[in-house]
């Protein structure tokens, strides 16, 4: 557990620069994977797909082994979370359909620095409360993005995801957060989507973080499946997820992650 007072690591020019590049290769492939995410695909053959877009981009998958605090060993390059999955939905012959909702979590690295990056996908038509959530965690992502300026406050990022994600009535998932990202995928600081603003270390430019809300529909609570992965809801409620890498900048926050038609 990382604390807000420890140290938060600026990055050097080239760091950023190999940062930029993993994020990049990112967006790309989640823009190539938005298009195969339809009715009567499996997760499996998304992740599949990733993979081969890994070795033609000449880039490493920062999820392929990851397994943290004696986790096994994360067994895809992407993670697929549909419906009531909240995150790290492991693929498989899961076929999607029409009126699900898919969280696409994918992470690449250059030269050993990471880029991570999801987006929640409404397949077909979907209730509307579906879309609403999908709308909502997007837009809290972005207010979360806002915040990301030189001067501001580490809590004001979470901060700024819970008044939007919940002024519509959802909830914020507590049992994970955004982090520091670089030369692994996860550094300090922890970054909770919640929590009041005002409070922790000032942002100054060269610090980078993957932000990442996790809202559902109903309760906040989350339960880990037998695979001891993928984290659903404890009520069965629909989550959706978005996440970027974002570098602070003078100017204010650089989306690492995004390229012309990302979320
Ligand atoms: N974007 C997720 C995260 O930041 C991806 C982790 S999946 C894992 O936690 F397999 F790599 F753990
Ligand atoms: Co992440």
């Amino acid at each position: 557990m990382m604390a807000f007072g420890d140290a938060i690591r600026v990055k050097t020019r080239r760091e950023i620069d190999a940062m930029r590049e993993a994020s990049r290769h990112v967006a790309e492939v989640l823009l190539e994977l938005r298009e195969l995410t339809k009715p009567g695909v499996t997760t499996g053959e998304l992740d599949q797909h990733a993979r081969k877009a890994i070795r033609k981009r000449g880039v490493e998958s920062s999820f392929l082994g990851y397994g943290p605090y004696g986790l096994p060993p994360y067994p895809g390059v992407l993670c697929v979370s549909v419906n009531d999955e909240v995150v790290h939905g492991i693929p498989g012959s899961r076929e999607l359909g029409e009126g699900d909702i898919v969280s696409l979590d994918f992470g690449a690295a250059c030269e050993g620095y990471h880029g991570d990056s999801a987006v929640t996908l409404a397949l077909g038509p979907v209730p509307a409360v579906a879309q609403k959530l999908v709308d909502v965690t997007r837009d809290a992502l972005d207010r979360a993005i806002e915040q990301m300026v030189p001067g501001k406050r580490l809590s004001d990022i979470g901060h700024a995801v819970q008044v939007r994600a919940e002024s519509e009535g959802f909830s914020v998932v507590r049992q994970f957060v955004g982090h520091g990202i670089g030369r692994e995928m996860h550094e300090p600081p922890q970054i909770p989507n919640y929590g009041p603003a005002g409070r922790g270390p000032r942002l100054r430019p060269g610090m980078v973080f993957a932000i990442e809300p996790m809202v559902t529909a109903g309760s906040p609570d989350v339960e880990i499946l037998e695979d001891e992965w993928t984290a659903v809801t404890a009520d069965g409620s629909l989550a959706a997820h978005f996440e970027h890498t974002i570098l602070i900048t003078e100017n204010g926050p650089e989306v690492l992650t995004r390229v012309p038609g990302s979320h």
